[in-house]
């Protein structure tokens, strides 16, 4: 009340005494403090980046956040994460940040989780949402990168151009001299066998159409009719896949029935000139499997993105073997893909935080 009677006895005296440029400037001085204190009374939110993301997308959070940058080691060392995450009500995570029931039951204010990627298998999607946190993603944007790189690795293992890259970096040209000593597979005509017709699946299907390639493909259900024709793609059984498919490629998410789907049994069915291409989860595949059926020629070659231990050990077999492209896990790793994707995580955070629907969630 006596704050009250001061203010009241302050605006009389302003409204009496000073000049009209005068009261300008001080309605003006008013204002922005009052702009500053609405401001600063607008709830911030506490969130937890656990990389660097876009300039343009940090700015975008630091209006509404307090945002905490990790920028130590790669990836955030589970304990750190756990200590960071106590307090925080957002989270930016990545495919090698592991969000478990241990790191969410840390989490008690945990409001929304954002990673930078289409895939989620390195979150408990069941604990999260037991707990109401939101959980966003990113499909879409990254959906020709990642078909684009599987072309890449399809055109690379059949026609040896990281092969021949060794071989002349090597110094041994001189060696594969001959009209037949380094004859790759032509793409053209060959069938693809596509896993999953999603999003990439069938970015993958249109691209092979234009390599030339016949499509055939295994999905939970079969696409529509208009779809397939568009995809000029033919729904067929597992078994009819993996015995007439001169490469397969995998574009399913990893899960608990999906863990070691490709495995010897699999690789026994395969043809014997036939190639695996996985630019989805490293563990869909047995690695040691295969890794057998490179070298008994089970199969001819194999393109990979993603590896069951990421970065690959340093005495992993298959980096001794020939019939083998690996990719370091960039099937997403675009210039222009990765700048959608920061956007799209910072937005789908901050609108999970107030409230709002996300743009893509899970
Ligand atoms: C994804 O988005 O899941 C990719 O694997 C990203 O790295």
């Amino acid at each position: 009340m006596g704050k009250h009677k001061y203010i009241v006895q302050l605006v009389f005296y302003i409204q009496n005494n000073l000049e009209v440029h005068q009261k300008t400037i001080f309605l003006v001085v008013l204002n922005i403090i009052n702009g500053l204190t609405i401001h600063s009374m607008k709830k911030r939110f506490s969130v937890l980046v656990t990389r660097r993301l876009h300039r343009s997308a940090l700015k975008e959070l630091e209006k509404k956040c307090n945002v905490y940058l990790y920028s130590g080691e790669i990836p955030i060392p589970k304990k750190i994460l756990i200590s960071k995450i106590k307090d925080m009500e957002g989270l930016i995570c990545h495919p090698y940040d592991t969000v478990d029931e241990e790191v969410i039951s840390n989490a008690k204010n945990l409001k929304v989780i954002s990673t930078f990627s289409v895939g989620f298998d390195h979150i408990d999607i069941e604990i999260a949402k037991s707990r109401k946190i939101k959980i966003g993603y990113t499909p879409e944007v990254l959906t020709n990168a990642t078909a684009e790189l599987t072309i890449g690795l399809i055109l690379d293992i059949l026609r040896r151009i990281s092969e021949g890259d060794r071989i002349i970096r090597n110094k041994k040209w001189n060696q594969i001299f001959g009209a037949y000593d380094y004859t790759g597979t032509e793409v053209s005509g060959k069938i693809i066998g596509i896993i999953g017709m999603g999003r990439i699946g069938r970015e993958v299907a249109k691209k092979a159409n234009g390599l030339g390639m016949k499509v055939i493909y295994h999905n939970r259900k079969p696409v529509s009719k208009r779809l397939e024709k568009m995809l000029k793609a033919k729904y067929v059984s597992e078994n009819i896949l993996y015995k007439n498919s001169d490469i397969i490629s995998l574009h399913i998410p990893y899960n608990n029935n999906t863990h070691h789907l490709m495995n010897s049994k699999i690789f026994k069915k395969m043809k014997k000139t036939s190639f695996l291409i996985n630019t989805s989860r490293g563990k869909i595949v047995n690695e040691k499997h295969l890794i057998t059926a490179l070298k008994t020629k089970q199969i001819q070659g194999v393109g990979m993105d993603v590896y069951e231990v990421e970065p690959i050990k340093k005495d992993n077999p298959l980096l001794k073997l020939e019939n083998v492209v690996l990719a370091p896990h960039v099937g997403s790793s675009t210039k222009e893909t990765r700048q959608k994707m920061s956007d799209i995580t910072a937005k789908n955070l901050i609108s999970g935080l107030e409230g709002k629907k996300l743009l893509y969630s899970v």
